[in-house]
């Protein structure tokens, strides 16, 4: 992936006011020392969207959305933020460089780049014949094998001795390729190649082709560089071709991936062999608005689909879904030909849709209770629904399907809507969570905020704060210290070009931007927010004790256990005290 680094992104920004950019597309108006306009990411009728000249940074006062000049490009392009840096350095004639410099990992990538080629000689060589045969059969053909570089493990012909003339045998342990005694872990496998999300080789994923014992596939093992739950694989040929609005396809397999590919269906990508986790989602989130899950045509298929729609929707991923009637997408496409797959995933369902259609699976339609019972469990479906006219459809639907007054599946969905009052808004734009903050996270809030507008701040609560408890808070609060140290000083419009390209709290940082709290603080304010936070760690730590406590029988322990409590109950009464 062509890589800019830091300073000339800042460059970069600095080159270009965000007035500038946010001109190229949005007609703006001065008002105080902000420019206003209508906002490009939710319908505005209000001019909502502020230019700060002084931060350089937009923000918009109704959906929330708030960034730097390459946030404002990526979500008008729909491109991801790296893409929409990598637009303005060409434009602004810098160099691109084609990989990251001085990656540490870059002689792993040569083994396993040299390791790539050894196994597809393997297949190519004599010895490969009946694996050749075995692809053939499953209609694999000579341009996909070397599409995606597929090879061939032979245990008359193993790779580590071939390495060992260049590499030493604990690299190639290391990275999972050779076992502790020299020997290859892969034996008598078709060979898929793994790549990380910039497209360098990481690991395999590993077919049985000749018998059918053991498991089906063996992957490789964690390594430093392989680590499932933060790969996809075939994200980086996915991404690459990625058009403007274009969804990605999620699908289970391997073999799924690669017939797509086949029929010209080139954005697809699996998580191997596990659940989809909070890292790959958030990976999605920046090349995509949309995801397709396309999972397997059976129960486990339906399951997992089930699984992983909140985990999509809570990144604020607009998510469909295709259901297949037959095994996998690699025998649909086999079974029922190119045109009519691209019929089902150019047609998918919505999330309500398709949960419509399961909830039917365990019912008799015929019977009143079943009825009654599908009713209130798809109303209770649609008060989730955040688009007033899906739910108007579906209910009017669901009227004439049962014949059933609509405005009783009004008063149901009403009564259903008020005791839930949930999200608000629109699927593709940050919202900003309804919060319901004790004084522990306000305090914490606030401090960040002030944190994030001023050093002093920084300096007085790096040296006072115990420890931020909620893991996401903590993390920023570590980027702030750390980039205000690196840089003497932090300029919020660079500070977020760091966050998103370096860090996941990007989200977290926006939420606190949004809270606009007033511009000036008072030194006693900061220490409060401070004192606060830190009586929450001690209320935290006291709840610990008091619980280990309750649990050791040694008369000893206890003790001293009283002892630590009162300790920290007495440096909570001093704090008081100043
Ligand atoms: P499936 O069992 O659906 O495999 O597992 P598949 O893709 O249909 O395989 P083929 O078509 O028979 O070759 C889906 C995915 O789960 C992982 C692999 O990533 C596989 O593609 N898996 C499966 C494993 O990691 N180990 C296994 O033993 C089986
Ligand atoms: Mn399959």
């Amino acid at each position: 992936m062509a890589y800019v680094d830091e300073g000339t992104i800042n460059a970069i920004r600095r080159k270009h006011p965000i007035k500038e950019i946010v001109e190229r597309y949005v007609s703006l108006t001065k008002k105080g020392e902000d420019y206003w306009g209508l906002c490009p990411f939710h319908a505005d009728n209000n001019a909502s969207m502020s230019v700060s000249v002084k931060l350089d940074m937009f923000q918009c006062f109704a959906c929330h959305k708030a960034g730097n000049i390459f946030n404002f490009i990526a979500d008008m392009e729909n491109i991801s933020y790296g893409d929409a840096i990598r637009l303005l350095a060409k434009e602004d004639g810098y160099e691109v460089y084609s990989v990251k410099k001085n990656d540490s990992n870059l002689e792993y990538y040569e083994i396993f780049k040299l390791a790539n080629k050894f196994y597809q000689n393997n297949l190519n060589s004599s010895l490969g014949k009946n694996a050749i045969k075995y692809l053939e059969d499953r209609e694999i053909n000579r341009d996909i094998i070397s599409k995606f570089e597929l090879g061939l493990s032979i245990s008359r012909q193993p790779v580590t001795p071939f390495l060992l003339n260049k590499y030493d045998i604990n690299k190639l342990i290391d990275i999972g390729i050779s076992n502790t005694d020299s020997n290859d872990v892969f034996v008598d496998r078709i060979m898929i190649p793994i790549h990380d999300l910039h497209g360098n080789p990481i690991g395999y994923g590993a077919r049985i082709y000749q018998t059918k014992d053991g498991s089906k596939y063996i992957n490789t093992k964690a390594t430093k560089l392989f680590d499932k739950g933060r790969i996809l694989y075939n994200y980086h040929r996915a991404h690459e071709l990625l058009k403007k609005d274009e969804a990605i396809i999620i699908m289970e397999g391997y073999f799924d991936v690669i017939r797509a590919s086949t029929v010209g269906v080139n954005n697809c990508v699996a998580p191997m062999g596990t659940a989809l986790t909070k890292e790959q989602v958030s990976i999605l989130k920046r090349a995509t608005n949309t995801v397709i899950l396309c999972f397997d045509g059976d129960e486990a298929g339906k399951n997992a689909t089930i699984r992983a729609i909140p985990l999509l929707e809570e990144a604020k991923l607009n998510v469909k879904v295709v259901r297949l009637e037959e095994k996998d997408p690699d025998e649909f496409i086999i079974k029922r030909g190119k045109d009519e797959f691209i019929k089902k995933i150019s047609n998918p369902l919505s999330v309500i849709d398709f949960k419509m259609s399961i909830l039917k699976d365990d019912k008799d339609l015929n019977d009143a209770k079943d009825i009654s019972e599908y009713l209130d469990q798809i109303i209770r479906e649609l008060v989730k629904e955040t688009d007033e006219f899906v739910v108007e459809v579906n209910l009017k639907k669901l009227a004439s399907r049962f014949d059933i007054e609509y405005d009783l599946l009004k008063k149901r969905y009403n009564k259903y809507k008020s005791a839930n009052k949930v999200r608000s808004g629109n699927n593709n734009i940050v919202v900003k969570k309804e919060k319901v903050l004790d004084k522990y996270g306000q305090a914490t809030d606030n401090l960040l905020y002030y944190m994030i507008k001023s050093g002093s701040v920084i300096e007085k609560a790096e040296k006072d704060v115990v420890m931020i408890l909620d893991d996401k808070k903590r993390m920023l609060f570590n980027e702030i210290i750390y980039y205000y140290h690196k840089y003497g000083e932090l300029i919020i419009a660079d500070f977020i070009s760091y966050l998103v390209t370096s860090t996941e709290v990007f989200d977290t940082f926006n939420e606190i931007i949004n809270m606009n709290l007033k511009d000036d603080y008072t030194d006693r304010e900061i220490s409060d927010y401070i004192s606060v936070v830190n009586e929450y760690v001690r209320e935290d730590k006291i709840k610990k004790l008091e619980m280990e406590l309750k649990f050791e029988p040694d008369p000893m322990k206890q003790a001293s256990i009283c002892m630590e409590i009162t300790k920290i109950r007495g440096v909570k009464n001093n704090d008081r005290r100043n």
